[in-house]
């Protein structure tokens, strides 16, 4: 219906007052404020101060030379993690992620801006080496905040991303043959069968080093804030390796994968997705930490209510604690940062990130003193070990 131009002055002004006050039910002030300088730093999972893609400097060295030389946070931290998704060395991320149990490689991604409060992800999608790329065109280019399938596969083909037939590498195409090979023909089994098969054959792949078993789960979540206290993040990630083809994990779900309220802080993750969908941890995080919790106890505590959601058996370990890997990579808006990790060590990531004969549980950090890579705190001391 029409409205007239006296109905549209008056709804205007009340629109104005509404503005004005505060709306009923608003979010509260978080206990974390914004500050007006922050000291910049950059986290990510640990695989963020690993992979060069060929180049000089990992992925929280890119992300924060190019924030701090006055770059939007969002597009370093993105053409950080771009190196992950172009290297094909690594087999968790982009090109070479090892693919669903078809042998296609199914990428998901998200972002989110925190100053423009906008998001954007892409699930499933096929083709393209970069998905944050075009989980960031979603955000930037239309009013929605996840496309799937051949429709995210369309919007960037549209958009003029190239699209590849295999995403495939050597390496990604011959573990996936070995595995096909290995496992149960019957694929369908149900759960605990399936599960205690794909352990087999899992097990076997790794003894006979044609896996690394840290990228069956593997994935890169990259957070950051400016001197301006201006925080983004981006999640990107192949999937779970072997998954039935359609799954989509954490990764891209907007608080699950990641989260980011830009006044508050940041939380990612990496490591069973099903865990972390079930308790939307990142949404958690972030909530704890506009109550004011530190970014440890933040993560700690949503650990927590993973372990307690964990009643499963066939997801647990003989002594009744999860039998699967969870890290969050949280910061707040005053640059305070944690990496928090269900177990301390993690067998799967023994020689990985400086660790030799252990598998200590770290993140990646880069801020003014440069990057490194340091110890999450755990939930649970001890080492996570396969069980049969
Ligand atoms: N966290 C990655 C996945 O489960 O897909």
């Amino acid at each position: 219906m029409p409205v007239s131009r006296r109905e549209f002055l008056k709804r205007g002004a009340a629109a104005g007052l509404a503005a004005a006050a505060p709306l009923p039910g608003a979010i509260a002030a978080p206990a974390v404020r914004r500050s007006a300088a922050a000291q910049p730093v950059v986290v990510s999972s640990m695989n963020g101060n690993w992979y060069k893609n060929g180049g000089p400097v990992t992925c929280v060295e890119k992300a924060y030379a190019q924030m701090t030389a006055g770059g939007d946070v969002l597009d370093a931290l993105i053409a950080g993690v771009n190196l992950l998704e172009l290297d094909p060395e690594e087999d968790s991320v982009g090109y070479g992620g090892l693919p669903n149990a078809d042998g296609v490689v199914q990428l998901d991604s998200c972002c989110m801006h925190g100053p423009r409060r906008r998001a954007g992800g892409v699930a499933a999608l096929e083709g393209v080496r970069t998905p944050s790329k075009v989980a960031r065109a979603v955000m930037d280019q239309t009013d929605h905040h996840l496309l799937v399938g051949p429709g995210a596969q369309a919007f960037a083909r549209g958009l003029g991303f190239a699209i590849e037939p295999d995403l495939n590498t050597a390496h990604s195409r011959q573990a996936w043959l070995e595995w096909k090979r290995r496992s149960d023909p019957k694929h369908y089994l149900d759960p605990d069968r399936r599960a205690a098969a794909d352990r087999r054959v899992l097990d076997s792949l790794f003894e006979d080093r044609l896996l690394n078993s840290r990228v069956v789960h593997g994935t890169i979540n990259c957070n950051g804030i400016n001197a301006m206290a201006e925080i983004c993040g981006v999640t990107t990630t192949s999937g779970l390796a072997w998954k039935i083809p359609g799954r989509v994990g954490d990764s891209p779900i907007l608080g699950a994968g990641l989260y980011v309220d830009g006044a508050v802080g940041a939380a990612g993750s990496t490591g069973r997705g099903e865990a972390n969908l079930y308790n939307l941890s990142s949404y958690l995080i972030v909530e704890n930490l506009r109550r004011g919790m530190h970014p440890k106890d933040a993560g700690l505590d949503a650990l927590r209510r993973v372990r307690a959601n964990t009643v499963e058996r066939r997801l647990r370990r003989s002594n009744g604690e999860p039998a699967f890997s969870l890290t969050f990579y949280i910061l707040n808006a005053r640059g305070e940062h944690a990496g928090v990790s269900m177990y301390a060590e993690d067998d799967d990531y023994r020689g990985w990130a400086g660790n030799t004969d252990r598998g200590y549980m770290k993140y990646a950090v880069c801020d003014r003193n440069g990057p490194r890579t340091v110890q999450c705190e755990a939930l649970l001391p001890g080492v996570l070990r396969t069980e049969s």
